[in-house]
């Protein structure tokens, strides 16, 4: 089924330079700058995406020489890029544009100057990254404006937790727009930078093929699932925050908006945004009684995953966080109330221990109106489009076929199956290498825009406060398992199952 292997030319043929740029990362010595922005901007240096000609200047309360900095992104790199990536030349090419200034925003008396670091040259692109908690958001920007490193073509480059409901978001983006206006903010939600988000809107709106049927006359419903099999109890933050606030409300929401929205005029960044935001603001409130109804939440007791023993999130919590009603699993109905989705739910599925990482957008299409086989030839079962987001990474479109062979009519379901992994033998480049790099180019696609995100608090707060008045307490679901019985209700309720069976 695979016809093109061989005619796909390698990412590294198709890569264009970006413009030369000072990255300053505020909070380099900080996990997201280990594990995942060192790493992503090490990939796209190795791709030739930019070279010597750019810096990126890390920034942090820790006092670091240069050398010890630089030493740091070694160690990034040396656990967390594939070995068989670490060319030790590159590494020394990659470390020398590597610099460090140690700095306390909250301490005006002792900011550290960065002018020795930041070029004034025009051409080479200015952006800020702060992979910091939103609480220094202000002060950040304030030290940016009042050291004189603003630029009106500058970046700032922010992300989740952007607030733990409208009115902190609110208070965090009106910190940042004090000094950056919204054509320069850059909100990350690193979902929209995997491969297959992205991709989502090749197929959508680069065939001919779905757009007439994309609509609740021919699809039954959706299914989002964002399942990890990772625990949370030990995530210092994931106590506050819960799988509702740490995967609905951006995650999750950004998925339904790529599958929900109308063909936008083209893929500028504001034409895109304008629809996302139409299908966030078409949502239908839960709220009040409705919560109970359409909303499961869950906590994981021990369990089993991968084999391995695991114990529940209470045990991993510390000892005056014990009693948590903090949700591991949210499971709810989502409705999109316009004319293209009216009668067709988004049931969506997330959270941490569950059986494996898998997460999927399910298009399960409706019946055929009449069928003209009798019972002994099969059934036709419904069409089922599945988008594989991760791991194996692909596309699959479930068709009725006869079943080959003598013996009459028979039918029989298989797959129509895209694997990224078998048509393209380059890597699945990281989220962050798009995002980061689109920052450079002003490309502002695939973040979010302010309304967006405050759209997205307005849909789920309701949903937060009724559970916060609610006597109840999670549902509890076996570690390794797919989380409580209610998911499974919810869903059922409505005359549908979950879809689990890859076949
Ligand atoms: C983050 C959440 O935004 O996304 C984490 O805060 C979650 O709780 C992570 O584990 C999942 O990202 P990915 O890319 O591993 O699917």
């Amino acid at each position: 089924m695979n016809y093109l292997d061989r005619s796909i030319p390698s990412v590294s043929s198709r890569i264009i330079p970006v413009q030369p740029f000072d990255y300053v990362v505020f909070g380099a010595t900080g996990d997201l700058t280990k594990r995942k922005l060192i790493p992503a901007l090490f990939h796209r240096f190795l791709d030739g995406q930019f070279d010597e000609q750019s810096h990126i200047i890390g920034v942090s309360r820790t006092k670091l020489t240069d050398a010890e900095f630089q030493q740091a992104v070694r160690d990034s790199i040396t656990n967390f890029v594939e070995e068989s990536y670490q060319d030790p030349a590159k590494i020394d090419r990659f470390v020398s544009v590597c610099s460090y200034v140690s700095n306390d925003v909250n301490d005006p008396a002792h900011w550290a100057d960065l002018s020795g670091k930041l070029r004034d040259d025009p051409k080479i692109v200015r952006a800020f990254y702060l992979a910091i908690a939103p609480d220094l958001f202000g002060p950040t920007c304030e030290y940016i404006s009042k050291q004189g490193y603003y630029r009106r073509d500058a970046r700032v480059v922010i992300e989740k937790p952007l607030g733990h409901d409208l009115q902190s978001s609110i208070e965090i983006n009106n910190e940042v727009s004090r000094i950056f206006q919204e054509d320069q903010v850059y909100r990350i939600d690193h979902y929209l930078g995997k491969e297959t988000v992205q991709n989502l809107l090749a197929l959508r709106f680069a065939n001919i093929l779905f757009e007439p049927i994309w609509n609740s006359a021919h699809i039954d419903h959706v299914q989002i699932t964002v399942a990890e099999s990772v625990g949370a109890g030990t995530r210092g933050y994931y106590d506050e925050s819960g799988a509702l606030r740490d995967m609905v409300q951006n995650h999750m929401a950004q998925l339904l908006c790529l599958v929900a929205m109308e063909p936008p005029a083209s893929d500028d960044a504001n034409a895109l945004r304008d629809e996302k935001l139409k299908v966030l603001r078409s949502l239908k409130p839960i709220q009040g009684a409705d919560v109970a109804k359409v909303t499961v939440r869950g906590q994981y007791r021990g369990g089993s995953v991968d084999g391995q023993a695991v114990v529940g999130y209470q045990d991993e919590l510390p000892a005056d966080k014990k009693g948590s009603k903090t949700e591991t699993f949210v499971a709810l109905k989502a409705e999109v109330e316009n004319w293209r989705w009216a009668g067709a739910p988004f049931y969506f599925r997330t959270g941490k221990r569950m059986a494996s990482r898998a997460s999927e957008i399910v298009i399960q299409f409706r019946n055929i109106p009449h069928s003209i086989f009798d019972h002994a030839e099969g059934a036709p079962r419904p069409n089922r489009l599945i988008i594989r987001i991760q791991p194996d990474e692909g596309v699959k479109l479930f068709l009725m076929i006869k079943d080959p062979g003598p013996g009459g009519m028979r039918l029989r379901e298989v797959p129509l199956n895209l694997s990224f992994a078998a048509t393209f033998q380059d890597r699945t480049p990281e989220a962050y290498e798009r995002l980061l790099l689109d920052v450079i180019r002003g490309s502002q696609t695939l973040f979010m825009r302010r309304d967006e995100l405050e759209a997205a608090w307005m849909w789920v707060d309701p949903i937060r406060a009724a559970w916060a008045n609610m006597q109840d307490v999670p549902q509890a679901y076996a570690a390794g398992t797919w989380g409580p019985s209610g998911a499974v209700a919810l869903i059922e309720r409505d005359g549908r199952t979950w879809h689990e069976d890859d076949n």
